[in-house]
């Protein structure tokens, strides 16, 4: 990120403790801001979810929402009880936020949100951006739709925004984390087809626009969280990368059955489909991607 910021923000990160919000919460350090995390577990520099709606929102400029059950967990079946977890994990958390905002005395100046690209149906063809409708066709997408609504609060006091991600690569977690073995192996490739749209950011830029949004005035609404080129990226292009990177083959594709019977059919859609976004609004607003080509971000991530 360019420059320094005129001021320094109190940031409140529910689900910071994961992988986008370790990268979030360096990056706000760096700059200099504070950060406190809400989490299921108590520790320093933390309050817990039961604190918050106990005690409402701490003293805090901005406030940012990360909470959320790993779906793509090969460990959980995918049932209902799962699915109820996927869920809660990410409405209740959203709604607790909400609430202690709407309740403070002294509100936050902004309010963002990160939900995910499922939003939109996914397609070989078309192209989405945040004008683009979705939200109402599978499972995720309407868990988007919920999500998202239960962020909305009343009143115009805090600035309230949505990024709508992409898969985030990085080091330390994501989907990286787990296909990197099968890659150094040599043994990586694309998933099904590879034809599917691969909508993916680097997690140091989706940090870049969580940041860029809480210390931009004027930025609200819905981001979309993807590189400038994802919108042409499919997955085989992906698997190539990753081989060319770690000057591996990627040929061994991933079976579209297999993958459909460890993670279910519902839930495989999210490997085996994808959606080509723009990030359009996010462009706009005039934040400057660091890693907008996946060569560029892969060798960043990988070597
Ligand atoms: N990673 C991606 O590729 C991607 C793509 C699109 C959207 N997103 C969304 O971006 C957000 C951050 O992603 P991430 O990869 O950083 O997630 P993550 O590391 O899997 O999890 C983030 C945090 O959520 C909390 N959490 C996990 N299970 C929970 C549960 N059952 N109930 C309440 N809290 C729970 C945990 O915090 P505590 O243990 O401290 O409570 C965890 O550290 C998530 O909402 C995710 O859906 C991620």
């Amino acid at each position: 990120m360019r420059g320094y910021p005129a001021l320094t923000m109190r940031v409140l990160v529910g689900g910071g403790t994961g992988f986008v919000g370790r990268a979030l919460t360096r990056l706000l350090k760096d700059r200099g801001h504070e950060v406190t995390l809400v989490s299921r577990s108590p520790g320093k520099n933390r309050i817990t979810w039961d604190e918050l709606s106990r005690l409402g929102l701490p003293p805090c400029e901005g406030v940012v929402n990360l909470s959320g059950e790993n779906v793509l967990n090969p460990l959980r079946r995918w049932s209902e009880s799962f699915r109820q977890e996927v869920v809660a994990s990410r409405i209740e958390t959203t709604k607790a936020l909400a609430k202690a905002i709407a309740g403070a005395e002294h509100p936050p100046q902004a309010w963002v949100l990160v939900t995910g690209v499922g939003y939109y149906r996914p397609s070989h063809t078309t192209k989405y951006t945040e004008d683009s409708p979705g939200g109402d066709f599978d499972f995720f997408s309407r868990l988007v739709t919920h999500w998202e609504a239960a962020a909305q609060i009343p009143g115009e006091v805090t600035r309230q925004a949505v990024v709508r991600s992409g898969v985030v690569l990085g080091k330390d977690g994501g989907a990286i984390a787990q296909m990197l073995w099968p890659f150094r192996l040599g043994l990586g490739g694309p998933i099904s087809s590879g034809h599917q749209p691969f909508p993916w950011i680097h997690v140091a830029d989706l940090a870049g626009i969580l940041v860029h949004v809480l210390e931009r005035e004027g930025v609200s609404g819905i981001l979309n969280g993807v590189a400038p080129t994802a919108v042409t990226t499919t997955n085989k292009d992906f698997a190539q990368a990753m081989g060319s990177v770690l000057r591996r083959p990627a040929l061994l594709p991933l079976p579209g059955f297999a993958v459909s019977a460890i993670f279910g059919p519902e839930r495989s859609i999210m490997l085996l489909e994808g959606q080509r976004v723009e990030p359009k609004r996010t462009l706009e607003s005039n934040y400057c991607f660091a890693f907008p080509d996946l060569p560029s971000a892969l060798r960043n991530i990988l070597i």
